[in-house]
């Protein structure tokens, strides 16, 4: 059997179902031309017939991609498909997705119909669906919770009426991976003319199985996986991609290979993430804030000695920089050190004793030690007059305003003053800092929190900002979150050596 796991992405299409989600078209469009660059082999682009907005997304997505097939989603009804094929015009290279559900439940209690009309409008779809295009996939609702022998029969039926590619969804994520894995190979088995088709997976992640369930679909004979970025999707979302991906390219021992191009991971997680403002829990496999962070002693001084004691994948293979030593009241010497040495302090080992005993005290009242903590503990940096200062600042914004800052900032003694106008009042407060300072900066981590509640808070802004692959951090506090925020800005760039 080909080694070759077929990449379905569905982000745009099961995963901007998720409310509040939703994406313009040019933003679906950006989020495309990034899935063909991270090598996914096909964009489930939308459900035509659902919204205008679907539809013209459709068009557009299958107009700026190259190489992934554009498929379609529709319902087994005619005009679904027709208008699928209407809005697949200018794809390259096209697919229909067709189906219905074959459950029980889906059959008696949202179709109301009986399983010899089901097996009869699923083949009469397919049928009508190759009216417009070669590429047909079929989908059985909800096939997790559905008789295998009843599947089967589906499934005969939809491959002899044309369907190229067969999908097996777990729609409600109920499936044990063992259950999953032993329907697809039931089907295997049991099909006479599965071999004429894909056989794909689409798990959806209701008891955390998702992941599971596809590789154990992969396991027993699966070729293509349905996917998002993220894992985002209806509830609790749908296979990850880049869990599959890493799983795949992790394990030699499955002999299985994708085209995804796995640096770029990391990068279309973010986008994605920001794109859809839904943040990515910290924890989440391979794309989490914390996937390749340790903060524990033991961890610490394992992942120094050699990295592979603790970590299996090196972060550079998804797109991240490096993993971290984060410096919590739990780090230990190792750690302190290798910190030290990374900001070019080197120290012998009672100097390293005596800031430890000083990194403990500070650890104890901060919860995350950073660069510049570290300096002023070696005393290498003192509180004293900072040769960046936010001199002075006005801000007009507001609805039907285009917000514009004027910032006045202190260097080196002298104050220099720009405006300019931006997104919103920081924004546009940012950019005029950057027309002050020489050097080039990204701003990576941007984060606003209320200390108390209420109107009149002290808000505390955190900052992270890049200056040639280093990361600067910057604090301030303010009762007005604009001011806090350009100091914070100020703080991080003046830490720039
Ligand atoms: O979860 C599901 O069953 C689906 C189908 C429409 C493919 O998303
Ligand atoms: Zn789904």
């Amino acid at each position: 059997m080909d080694d070759k796991v077929i990449i379905f992405d569905t982000t745009l299409r099961d995963g901007e179902q998720v409310p509040g989600c939703q994406l313009n078209t040019v933003e679906k469009i950006e989020v495309a031309q990034a899935l063909e660059n991270l090598g996914v082999d096909i964009i489930e682009a939308g459900f035509p017939i659902s919204s205008p907005g679907d539809f013209k997304s459709v068009v557009e997505i299958s107009k700026s991609v190259t190489n992934p097939i554009i498929c379609a989603l529709t319902r087994a009804v005619k005009k679904d498909i027709e208008v699928a094929a209407e809005a697949l015009q200018y794809a390259k290279r096209k697919r229909i997705h067709t189906g219905i559900g074959t459950s029980p439940f889906h059959i008696e209690h949202k179709i109301r119909t009986t399983p010899e009309e089901i097996i009869r409008r699923a083949s009469d779809s397919v049928k009508y669906a190759k009216k417009f295009v070669e590429d047909v996939e079929f989908y059985a609702e909800d096939a997790g919770r559905s008789d295998n022998e009843y599947l089967a029969k589906v499934i005969e039926a939809v491959i002899k009426a044309g369907a190229t590619v067969v999908n097996i969804p777990d729609t409600t994520g109920y499936c044990l991976p063992e259950e999953y894995g032993a329907k697809i190979k039931f089907l295997k088995d049991n099909v006479p003319n599965i071999d004429k088709v894909i056989i794909s997976t689409h798990c959806h992640n209701d008891l955390g199985m998702a992941t599971a369930n596809t590789i154990m679909g992969v396991i027993n004979g699966a070729r293509q996986v349905e996917v998002t970025v993220n894992g985002i999707g209806e509830r609790a979302g749908n296979t990850s991609l880049e869990e599959i991906a890493m799983i795949i390219k992790s394990h030699h021992d499955l002999n299985l290979r994708t085209d995804i191009n796995t640096k770029m991971i990391y990068s279309i997680s973010r986008l994605v993430s920001t794109l859809m403002s839904m943040p990515v829990q910290a924890n989440k496999a391979i794309v989490g804030k914390n996937a390749f962070a340790h903060s524990s002693g033991i961890h610490q001084d394992g992942v120094l000695k050699k990295r592979d004691n603790y970590e299996i994948i090196d972060p550079v293979e998804v797109g991240i920089r490096e993993s971290s030593i984060i410096l919590t009241a739990r780090s230990g010497r190792a750690a302190l050190n290798h910190r030290l040495e990374l900001l070019g302090f080197k120290l012998n080992k009672e100097e390293i004793d005596d800031i430890y005993h000083s990194f403990l005290q500070l650890a104890d009242k901060k919860k995350d030690i950073n660069d510049e903590d570290i300096r002023i503990l070696t005393g290498e940096v003192s509180h004293g007059e900072k040769k960046l200062k936010l001199e002075h600042l006005q801000v007009a914004c507001g609805k039907s305003v285009m917000p514009v800052a004027t910032v006045g900032l202190r260097v080196n003694g002298e104050v220099h003053v720009a405006t300019s106008t931006g997104n919103g009042p920081i924004d546009a407060a940012f950019t005029a800092v950057k027309q002050l300072i020489s050097k080039t900066v990204h701003l990576e981590e941007f984060l606003i929190q209320a200390i108390t509640k209420g109107s009149d808070d002290l808000g505390k802004v955190h900052i992270q900002v890049e200056h040639q692959g280093n990361i600067y951090y910057g604090f301030s506090a303010n009762t007005d979150i604009i001011t806090a925020s350009v100091e914070a800005f100020i703080d991080a760039i003046s830490k720039i050596k």
